[in-house]
């Protein structure tokens, strides 16, 4: 099947009651790893490249690694998704490669780093609505900020999202999801300690989608952390401090509340080191990279398949029949021409 439309998976995900993972790649092991735990489970799925990832696979090399994964795969509906485009021109970039949905993060301006202002994310987010449906393609923004700062992302200062903002910013955008931000950070080290409602402002989900109810929430850096995973990279040879992630209950919990996509990064690439290291170490004298690049790809497919089969995606593959972009550029175009109620483009 061709590239999907994220707007139509989580439409349909809404519909189930279940979320989806987007997952991130920048390489054939990490799409092979994330398609293999789609069949075994049946699920639908979001496969994700930031502009990192982008720049390091190559924007075609890429693109062309998703086409082979949906010719592999035909039966697991695939949407592709630029993870955080810092400004229209990297969402439109994506969308002439061929992406079938872009984030504009109009939270950050085009460095990444320093947080904007409300007006200048407003009017980022709507240009790049108004182009993306004019194509089908399926937009997400963001409100608020994460702590933190990964690979020189991010501001380091939290801002968590403000309701009254968020059902105004829904309304001007006409955005399909938008990304909330409750304490949550990008990377392995997100929390000191197991993080509690002091930390973890679930409410604010709860009140943006009691507020919001047609409009699919995000939960960026909700990596879990696992410290198995921590201990297996340490006793390898890694130099991991003890890190806390976003409990998988509370993801769960977000689900039951409108959280239809589920960003998950750095557990993949922890699943992916720890079983590269156990790889080398078991057989130092080993020199085929492919001992080790066959245990990435394992060690991807185990925690993905995990976090799809927690998320409720699993079993999802087959509920329905992809439209294509085409067909969801004339779904945008009746939503402009009657805007009022709650369609979907899942049916
Ligand atoms: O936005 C954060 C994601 O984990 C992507 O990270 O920019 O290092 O590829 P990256
Ligand atoms: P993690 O670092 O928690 O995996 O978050 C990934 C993310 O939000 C990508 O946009
Ligand atoms: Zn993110």
């Amino acid at each position: 099947m061709p590239l999907v439309s994220m707007r139509q998976l989580l439409d349909q995900a809404a519909r189930g009651g279940y979320g989806v993972g987007a997952f991130n790649v920048n390489n054939m092991e990490q799409i092979q790893g994330i398609m293999e735990a789609a069949r075994e489970t049946a699920s639908p799925v979001i496969v994700q490249a930031s502009r990192g990832a982008r720049s390091y696979a190559g924007d075609r090399f890429l693109y062309h690694l998703m086409l082979a994964a949906a010719e592999e795969y035909p039966e697991i509906p695939v949407a592709l998704h630029q993870d955080h485009g810092n400004c229209p021109e990297t969402c439109i970039s994506a969308i002439e490669l061929g992406f079938t949905s872009v984030m504009m993060d109009g939270s950050l301006l085009e460095d990444g780093k320093t947080v904007a202002d409300y007006e200048y994310n407003v009017q980022v987010t709507r240009e790049v609505v108004r182009y993306a449906h004019a194509r089908g393609v399926t937009v997400e923004g963001e409100l608020g900020t994460l702590g933190g700062i990964e690979d020189g992302v991010g501001s380091g200062e939290v801002h968590l999202t403000d309701p009254d903002q968020a059902v105004d910013f829904v309304a001007r955008t006409g955005i399909d999801a938008l990304a909330v931000a409750i304490g949550t950070s990008h990377g392995a080290y997100k929390f000191s300690r197991r993080p509690d409602g002091q930390i973890l402002a679930m409410h604010v989900i709860e009140e943006i989608h009691r507020r919001l109810p047609d409009t699919h929430l995000v939960m960026h850096g909700a990596s879990s952390v696992p410290a198995a995973l921590i201990d297996r990279i340490n006793a390898t040879g890694g130099k991991m401090r003890p890190a806390f992630g976003v409990p998988v209950q509370e993801i769960q919990l977000g689900i039951r509340h409108g959280v239809r996509k589920i960003n998950v990064d750095t557990d993949g690439r922890l699943a992916i080191t720890a079983a590269v290291r156990e790889a080398l170490v078991a057989k130092p004298e080993e020199f085929d990279p492919r001992h080790f690049t066959r245990a990435a790809r394992e060690g991807m497919r185990q925690i993905v398949a995990e976090r799809m089969r927690q998320f409720g995606q699993a079993g999802h593959a087959g509920d329905y029949q992809p439209r294509s972009l085409e067909q969801m550029r004339r779904f945008y175009e009746a939503l402009e021409a009657a805007p009022v109620g709650a369609a979907t483009a899942a049916a």
